[in-house]
């Protein structure tokens, strides 16, 4: 019904021979029958690289930002072209990183979806609330209100172009884990979020990730969870046996 994907997320690690030498452990151990997508993110200046690494497997590899300008006086960005000049399809947006420390806002990322969605992109919007804002039994709204402020003003078709992937940000490289109730409970409130404004064909069609110190021992039980369908895994990415591990769990 819905795809299952696991989907690494490089951050800022790796020169090109790491790149190069991960994506060649990854493909020596990818098993032949698997049960999720595959995606890595590694760093702009290596997308070309990993791109005609992957070219013969299942992994599709995949951006960690972009920007929402089309092109010109902004230095230092990148554009959805750029990108797709280099054989990208799929782009994660809204990272609480890129919130947090670049101060992106919702703003921000509506606009970048909706330009990335436009040029015919697929984007892993990325949502999840701080300690505190579960502490005060604000995680709901918190997450809400960030899909709605960036992905509500989508169509229903545009709707099929978006992954989303819930991180709690208090979860994010800590090696704290949301327990899979925990997962399955914002996943679900999620999926009824979007049913209750799109329908429920739109929701039922959507994969939603969880992200957060994702790794081996944890995987297969937060995967389990009915509305959770795969992972956006950090620090367990950079490493093939645990990636490979995890892409077993499904
Ligand atoms: P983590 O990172 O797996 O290291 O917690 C997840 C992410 O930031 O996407």
């Amino acid at each position: 019904m819905r795809n299952n994907i696991l989907a690494g997320n490089w951050k800022m690690n790796c020169d090109l021979p790491m790149t190069q030498e991960l994506i060649s452990n990854i493909k020596k151990q990818l098993p032949e029958q698997l049960d999720c997508e595959v995606m890595i993110a590694p760093s702009h200046p290596f997308l070309y690289a990993a791109f005609n690494d992957s070219l013969d497997t299942p992994i599709e590899v995949i951006a960690q930002n972009v920007s929402q300008h089309e092109n010109g006086a902004f230095t230092g960005e990148v554009s959805i072209d750029m990108l797709q000049s280099v054989g990208i399809k799929t782009v994660i947006l809204g990272h609480s990183e890129r919130r947090d420390v670049f101060l992106e806002t919702d703003k921000d990322l509506a606009q970048k979806t909706k330009a990335a969605i436009d040029k015919g992109m697929r984007v892993v919007f990325c949502c999840g609330e701080h300690l505190d804002q579960r502490n005060t039994g604000n995680h709901f709204k918190t997450v809400t209100d960030q899909i709605e402020k960036a992905l509500f003003d989508l169509s229903s078709k545009e709707w099929k172009q978006i992954v989303v992937a819930y991180e709690p940000v208090w979860a994010i490289g800590t090696g704290e884990t949301a327990s899979p109730d925990q997962a399955q409970e914002m996943h679900h409130h999620i999926r009824k979020f979007i049913a209750d404004k799109y329908g429920d064909k739109t929701a039922d069609k959507l994969s939603i990730l969880y992200g957060g110190s994702v790794k081996p021992a944890n995987a297969q039980e937060i995967f389990a969870q009915p509305d959770v369908d795969g992972g956006l895994v950090g620090g367990a990415s950079l490493d093939a046996d645990s990636f490979i591990a995890i892409a077993k769990a499904f």
